[in-house]
């Protein structure tokens, strides 16, 4: 008895860019990117594919499997870092578009681990106040942040959005806990400036333009550590063992990252959510496309326990865990 997730959705942009496209925008192989990055295509927004219409439409999809109205709604929370405008929030924009007439909106801004940052406040929220419904979304067009010519981030990430609408349950399942922590001292090694300054006695120094730089090789080795902790320490805490898991949901960084992964842990393939191949890195929406995945195609059963885990910018990265 708890706090559940009644439903999800997804929702991903209909042009699909595969490696070979790529090839003609810069200095690139396919072989390259596949051997490295496990990525063979994402999809990339267009049109008005804005990160708030992939939103609305994930979150219908999961408020028609939860059997939830817009208006039974109390909070709506977009977990995202490339909105398409920075006031009003992604959030309110979903509001206004699904008719959520009776909820307050916002943004989280947690990078790749926003969504479990989200799932993890739900349940704060619902926990005081067991009629809540709130709508859980992650979301990006990270397709507008990228450097275009810069050949070591381009080819990782995708746009996407996914959804979760959370609520109450008497039943035995429920969210058993989780293990979420930042380390902002780390952040030069994966940023994305804000637009310049138009302060003039306001300098942000080192600012090379709003869109994603990393650290490769830094962030892998931090992210495939930070995750193994989260997952140890989270297992340790609720005297559980990955035995007691059916499913492992990680954010879908590379395949490389989730190879690391699984080999520390010692997860068997089959325990193991992966469709990194066919979005690429879609930042916050990784998890929920992939949890929404999961969930259509059967691979979530009632009585299920769920381990997710995440790692992104700020640093931020956690392991969370859920009964189904
Ligand atoms: C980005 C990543 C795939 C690069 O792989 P890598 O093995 O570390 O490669 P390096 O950055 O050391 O670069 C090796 C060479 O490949 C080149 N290279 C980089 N991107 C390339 C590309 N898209 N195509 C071809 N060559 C490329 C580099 O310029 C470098 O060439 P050099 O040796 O002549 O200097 C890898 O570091 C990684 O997966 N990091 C984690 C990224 C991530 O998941 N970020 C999000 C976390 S939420």
């Amino acid at each position: 008895m708890g706090t559940v997730i009644l439903g999800t959705g997804s929702c991903l942009p209909r042009n699909v860019v595969t490696n070979s496209d790529l090839e003609k925008i810069v200095d690139t192989t396919d072989e390259w990117i596949t051997s490295r990055t496990g990525i063979q295509s994402r999809h990339i927004a267009s049109g008005d594919e804005y990160t708030y219409k992939l939103s609305a439409r994930a979150a219908e999809k999961a408020l028609e499997m939860a059997g939830v109205g817009a208006e039974e709604l109390d909070l709506i929370v977009v977990a995202t870092i490339s909105s398409h405008m920075l006031m009003p929030s992604s959030a309110c924009f979903v509001q206004n578009e699904i008719g959520a007439t009776n909820a307050f909106a916002w943004d989280l801004n947690a990078a790749c681990s926003g969504f479990l940052y989200g799932i993890d406040l739900a349940d704060k929220y619902v926990r005081a106040d067991k009629k809540s419904k709130i709508l859980v979304i992650g979301a990006e067009t990270l397709s507008t942040r990228i450097n275009w010519e810069d050949r070591n981030t381009c080819i990782i990430f995708g746009d996407g959005a996914g959804a979760a609408v959370v609520g109450y349950s008497e039943s035995e399942s429920g969210y058993i806990g989780s293990n979420l922590s930042s380390d902002g001292s780390l952040w030069k090694l994966l940023h994305m400036h804000a637009p310049e300054s138009t302060n003039p006695n306001l300098k942000v120094p080192d600012n090379t333009g709003a869109h994603i730089v990393m650290e490769g090789r830094e962030v892998f080795k931090h992210a495939v550590k930070a995750m193994e902790d989260a997952v140890r320490g989270l297992l340790e805490r609720e005297q559980l063992t990955l035995d007691d898991i059916n499913l492992v949901i990680p954010h879908q960084a590379n395949i490389r990252i989730l190879n690391k992964l699984k080999e520390r842990l010692q997860l068997p393939e089959d325990k193991v959510f992966i469709n990194v191949s066919d979005y690429g890195n879609t930042s916050a929406a990784s998890i929920p496309i992939a949890l929404d995945e999961a969930k259509r195609s059967n691979r979530i059963s009632s009585g299920d326990t769920v381990l997710f885990c995440s790692f992104g910018g700020g640093f931020t990265w956690g392991a969370s865990l859920i009964k189904w």
